[in-house]
């Protein structure tokens, strides 16, 4: 008798249960073989998880997905991405790394009304493919967003307040980022990350001081790690307000791991 092909909700949930998420469990191996024939059978053998090329970028290096520490998160569980601007950066996760759309959410601040042409193709080719997809989504603000869970990982790439008025005395860009934090914070599952990426630069690390924002937000474990555009080939990323392409007119970033 044929097996049934399972639903996409039925792979939702696959990808949720323990026993996709633990190694150890005795039904690892059998969950990530129904999750890895589902995606193939859906978008062709070449989406096999396993079978995934290595991905070339700018830099000159070639970079197999799994070792860039943001794609590997994503593959390991629910993912949650918010300030997305235009979504390419979730984009390039779903289609260029081959993520699974079933486990992302995929959020951005704006209302949908007012996003580019360009957001709102990415938006709904993301959410055709399986992506949850979310405007309005106040990423400081996590608990007004009652679909929202709780997440292995949460991923902000380069969060900007778009306004240079301090608040309070401090930095918007300080603030935007510790509120964050604090509200990501309380929407992660065991062993979950939070992720921030930013330039690289004093003048930087003096707008976000992401140390004393972690430690605001009650993070102890933090670490820095160098961020490639390239290994993300169809990210474009979005400016904020008429400032400069944070990716054009820099070159050198850097990927903030917290955790609890
Ligand atoms: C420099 S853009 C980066 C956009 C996108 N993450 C990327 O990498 O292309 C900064 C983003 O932060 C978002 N943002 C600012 N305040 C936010 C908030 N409170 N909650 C969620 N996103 C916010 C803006 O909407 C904008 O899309």
């Amino acid at each position: 008798m044929p097996l049934e092909f399972p639903s996409p909700h039925e792979i939702d949930r696959l990808i949720g249960s323990y026993a996709y998420r633990d190694s150890r469990h005795p039904q690892s191996a059998s969950t990530h073989n129904i999750v890895t024939n589902w995606f193939a059978a859906r978008y062709g053998a070449g989406s096999c998880i396993d079978e995934q090329p290595f991905a070339t970028g700018d830099h000159g290096d070639i970079q197999n997905a799994r070792q860039n520490h943001i794609v590997s998160r994503a593959f390991s569980g629910k993912t949650l991405l918010v300030g997305e601007g235009n979504f390419s950066f979730t984009a390039s996760l779903v289609f260029g790394h081959h993520v699974i759309p079933m486990s992302i959410t995929s959020t951005i601040h704006e209302n949908s009304r007012d996003i580019s042409d360009d957001a709102k193709i990415n938006a709904r080719k993301l959410s055709r493919a399986g992506v949850t997809v979310f405007d309005n989504v106040d990423a400081t603000h996590l608990d007004r967003t009652s679909h929202f869970q709780k997440f292995d990982t949460i991923i902000f790439q380069f969060p900007n307040a778009g306004s240079r008025e301090p608040n309070r005395g401090h930095n918007p860009n300080h603030v935007l980022v510790r509120r964050f934090l604090r509200s990501a914070a309380e929407h992660l599952l065991q062993d979950g990350e939070i992720i921030v990426t930013v330039i690289n630069s004093s003048y930087y690390d003096g707008r976000f001081r992401m140390d004393e924002a972690a430690e605001y937000a009650g993070l102890k474990n933090l670490y820095a790690i160098s961020f490639f555009p390239g290994d993300f080939p169809s990210y474009s990323h979005v400016n904020t307000n008429d400032e400069d392409s944070a990716l054009k007119e820099h070159q050198s970033f850097e990927t903030w791991v917290l955790q609890p």
